[in-house]
């Protein structure tokens, strides 16, 4: 007797273009996670000065968590009976969050991540309207890693402020 596949939901058999589509948005959500991860570990290590400590150590924490996010990312393209594409699929997107020219420019990486989450929240919005009435598993996990980057976005904006009222950004 052949194994049952599931007849509701995304995984069933008349769902497969559906799954098709929303592995390539996971891929994409996939790559970003782990373009965040380098950009954070490059821009929590290179500021120089004590302005910088606030922010190298917020992406510090940061990293962790975008790896963790990707690590749900990878997990989710293979429950869809996706596979988790090999590096040389990776193609860079950040040209915002290379190093500055002076690593005391701490407002160029706060735009920068501010760029990035913006970037990951449009995407993670977009799954989320993709997935509903479709996958519900997909766009509650979705949704609470949406919410770390709406929370991400809006510390740096914070930092951005306050470098506004001081009139140095
Ligand atoms: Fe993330
Ligand atoms: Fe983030």
């Amino acid at each position: 007797m052949p194994t049952r596949t599931a007849t509701t939901g995304i995984l069933s058999e008349d769902k497969s273009d559906e799954r098709g589509e929303l592995i390539e948005l996971l891929k994409k959500a996939y790559w970003m996670e782990i373009e965040t991860v380098m950009s954070y570990i490059a821009n929590s290590v290179n500021p120089d000065g004590v302005r910088a400590q606030e922010i190298v150590e917020s992406l510090q924490e940061d990293v962790q968590e975008e790896l963790g996010h990707a690590q749900q990312f990878a997990a989710r393209i293979k429950e869809l009976y996706g596979v988790v594409p090999g590096s040389l699929e990776f193609a860079a997107e950040q040209a915002y969050l290379q190093p500055p020219q002076h690593q005391t420019d701490i407002v160029h990486v706060i735009k920068g991540v501010i760029e990035a989450e913006t970037g990951a929240i449009d995407h993670y919005n977009r799954i989320i309207e993709f997935t509903d009435g479709l996958d519900f598993v997909t766009q509650d996990m979705v949704i609470a890693i949406l919410r770390d980057e709406e929370g991400h976005r809006r510390l740096f904006e914070g930092y951005l402020r306050e470098y506004e009222a001081e009139g140095l950004a």
